[in-house]
């Protein structure tokens, strides 16, 4: 597939999620078979003032590429500097958040609040692509409540002020993350946009309801968030299922747990001890859920900050695991 020049390897794509989609989550997504990665979403605001913690999530390795760095901000000018400020540190694609329901970001008049205001998204997305001449991106949700859903008419306007791919999930931002997402919404997004992708995203779990969501929206791409979440294999298990109709085994629980230290270990790596363990307890509870006795090995672990120790604890369920099997 093609976003603006850029060639990405397939249709599968790894979604931008706040405090996950680090540089380590990202290779593992890469390695795992997501053709496209994206960065969490980035305060433009931070980037222009060169906040030391904001510019760090600019940070990447070659082999994440293609990697799109998402920004939010309510500021046209301002949006379009942090949009070149990531395209300095490299950045292959440029998306724009037009979709984030939360409070914090609502407040700041950023996100899914812009959905209410078309012609300012329209500004944005104008003002940033006169700065960058890479592909740019956006993603939105719905509409702001369901009395007044425009994905339609925000991709129109994406579309013409030449952004080179819209990714939608439809949900609204009143809905935050309840009930199902719309599909009829991204087949509506499809229908109304001729000329560039559309990526359709929310709710895919399993590689059925990622072929389901190609068949029945007609999107040119999929994105997947949560699904992923000490799930990396459903890259693969999506692209094996749509050539093959085969479903592909789950994984083992030995090979889990060696994914799950794995992870765990680049984010030490990455991070440090201290830090890269306090924030990778999540991590290895994505993989753990639904293990025997993973409730029981979750106590035990978080007793621990210190990775070895965790290493220990997992290696001896791991081999008490292989015993009972
Ligand atoms: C913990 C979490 C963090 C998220 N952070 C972002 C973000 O930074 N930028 C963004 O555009 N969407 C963000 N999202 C939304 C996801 O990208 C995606 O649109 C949503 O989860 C629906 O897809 P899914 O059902 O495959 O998870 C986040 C979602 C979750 C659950």
């Amino acid at each position: 597939m093609l976003i603006g020049k850029v060639s990405v390897e397939n249709n599968l794509i790894f979604a931008p999620l706040s405090g996950i989609t680090d540089s380590p989550t990202r290779i593992i997504a890469r390695c795992f078979g997501a053709g496209l990665v994206f960065s969490e979403m980035i305060s433009c605001e931070g980037l222009i003032r060169h906040h030391k913690k904001t510019e760090e999530l600019l940070y990447f390795t070659p082999e994440e590429r293609p990697i799109a760095f998402q920004i939010f901000g309510f500021n046209p000018e301002n949006m379009a500097d942090a949009a070149f400020i990531a395209y300095e540190k490299g950045a292959d694609i440029i998306d724009l958040n037009f979709g984030c329901p939360v409070k914090k970001i609502i407040k700041s008049k950023s996100g899914s609040y812009l959905l209410q205001f078309p012609e300012k998204i329209a500004k944005i997305i104008a003002c940033v692509r006169r700065k960058i001449n890479i592909p740019l991106t956006i993603k939105i949700r719905a509409g702001w409540d369901l009395e007044h859903v425009n994905a339609c008419d925000i991709a129109k306007i994406a579309q013409d002020e030449g952004a080179d791919a819209v990714i939608i999930h439809p949900r609204t931002q009143t809905q935050m993350f309840r009930g199902i997402s719309d599909w009829e919404i991204i087949r509506k997004v499809k229908n109304t946009i001729q000329q560039i992708p559309v990526i359709g995203n929310g709710d895919i779990l399993t590689p059925q309801d990622a072929s389901r969501m190609f068949n029945e929206t007609g999107c040119d791409a999929v994105m997947i968030g949560r699904g992923a979440l000490g799930n990396p294999w459903i890259f693969k298990n999506i692209e094996h299922f749509i050539k093959t109709g085969e479903i592909l085994n789950p994984p083992a629980i030995e090979e889990k747990i060696k994914m799950a230290l794995h992870h765990m270990e680049s984010e030490v790596q990455y991070k440090g001890e201290k830090r890269g363990v306090r924030e990778s307890y999540k991590v290895l509870f994505w993989y753990l859920k639904g293990l025997p006795d993973a409730v029981s090995v979750r106590q035990k672990i978080i007793k621990h900050d210190n990775f070895n120790e965790i290493k220990n604890i997992l290696e001896k369920y791991m081999e008490d695991g292989v015993k009972n099997e």
